[in-house]
């Protein structure tokens, strides 16, 4: 059975994951035997909500334990490189919840620690294993709409009334939210070769917690990428959008449009104007309840059936090395060159997709 660590025990430990964690539990899978919090006061909360060996507040006891195979980092941003480079020294699996890094220093050592080792580095967000975007790409791959010339991404929200980090360096919206749209644009259209940006404090406060704080870092983002494929997209992310009702992701081929519906870390179906039909076709993916932390139950499977993760390192790394340089961007109010790049995307099985049906008069309350 494989033992597990987690290190970071806030809200999304609390939610997603340790719903996944727990079926694999309940299967005999795992033993979730140590997690790790800074802060102690989740002690008491926890034992009551989770089954676990041990909690500590120093994560270094995880690091020491011979008998952890994984690890899951599920900390504040700033933390994750340092703690993700210490686990994969340890010989540790490890799941990092994104972004790997915010700075490129970091992030250069953890990718060139993960490339050397003998251990799996599996880095969120997971938008490539759901089965909408899987379909997508067979739908591009043939040919379904020609050649995509333009693309439009989005995704943001009002922002967190919890974790200060959100809203200091290293955190917001772009690292948090605007990461699952790049992630989901490369995985789709290939390496960016350039970026340009513009970003801004839209509220110099917030309330988090209860308590008023000075924003530090950016919570409004529109960046624009050049992909290798000539290709030009635009992605809209915040923490400064209330409510919205339109696609996460379009994309404007040469013989039609595809549209990803919800979120894409959410994906609800996605719709296909085809010019020979001359009409919108919404398809529905199977399995609607898609888990975004799905890389969890992903890396478990690699682990146990050593087969390797189909989230990709390189891909992770240039996805990351965009968002580091849309912040340099936005600073020096210039276009960017994107040094790295990475080799196009690999999937196992192919998504049968059903036409739900066809529809001139699109309603999102339809699907
Ligand atoms: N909350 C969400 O909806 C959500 C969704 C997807 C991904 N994420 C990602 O998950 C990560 C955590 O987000 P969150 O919302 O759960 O944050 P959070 O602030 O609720 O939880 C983070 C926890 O990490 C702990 N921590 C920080 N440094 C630590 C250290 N060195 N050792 C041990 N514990 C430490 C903090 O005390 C805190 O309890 C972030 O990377 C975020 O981008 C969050």
């Amino acid at each position: 059975m494989l033992k597990l660590g987690i290190i970071g025990c806030g809200s999304v430990m609390q939610g997603p994951y340790m719903e996944l964690v727990n079926k694999l539990v309940f299967k005999k899978i795992l033993q979730l035997k140590t997690i790790c919090d800074v802060d102690k006061k989740l002690e008491k909360i926890l034992s009551k909500k989770f089954y676990y060996n041990n909690f500590v507040t120093d994560y270094n006891k995880i690091l020491k334990d011979k008998e952890i195979d994984v690890v899951l980092i599920l900390t504040s941003m700033n933390e994750h490189a340092k703690i993700a480079k210490q686990c994969l020294k340890q010989n540790k699996h490890v799941l990092v919840e994104k972004p790997m890094a915010t700075n490129l220093k970091e992030l250069n050592e953890l990718y060139t620690l993960a490339k050397k080792s003998k251990k799996y580095l599996v880095a969120a967000p997971f938008v490539i294993l759901s089965p909408t975007f899987q379909a997508i790409y067979s739908e591009l791959k043939n040919n379904r709409i020609g050649k995509v010339a333009l693309a439009r991404a989005r995704y943001g929200w009002a922002g967190p009334n919890w974790g200060e980090w959100y809203y200091k360096t290293g955190g917001g919206p772009l690292f948090d939210l605007g990461v699952y749209n790049i992630t989901t644009l490369t995985g789709l259209l290939g390496p960016v070769k350039n970026i340009i940006s513009k970003s801004s404090i839209s509220k110099p406060y917030r309330v988090i917690n209860g308590k008023k704080i000075k924003v530090k870092t950016e919570d409004n983002f529109q960046i624009i990428l050049q992909f290798k494929n000539s290709c030009i997209a635009v992605v809209t992310t915040g923490f400064t959008m209330q409510q919205y009702n339109s696609p996460a992701i379009e994309l404007y081929g040469s013989d039609g449009t595809i549209q990803m519906l919800g979120d894409d870390w959410e994906p609800k179906a996605y719709e296909i104007w085809d010019n020979k039909r001359s009409s919108w076709e919404l398809y529905k993916t199977p399995y609607a309840n898609w888990p975004w932390a799905s890389g969890f139950t992903h890396l478990i499977d690699c682990i146990l059936k050593r087969k390797k993760p189909i989230i990709n390192l390189d891909h992770a790394y240039h996805v990351n090395e965009i968002m580091i340089k849309i912040y340099e961007s936005s600073k020096k109010q210039k276009q960017i060159a994107i040094d790295s790049t990475f080799k196009p995307l690999v999937f196992r099985k192919r998504i049968k997709t059903k036409k739900s049906f066809l529809d001139h008069d699109r309603s999102h309350d339809d699907i």
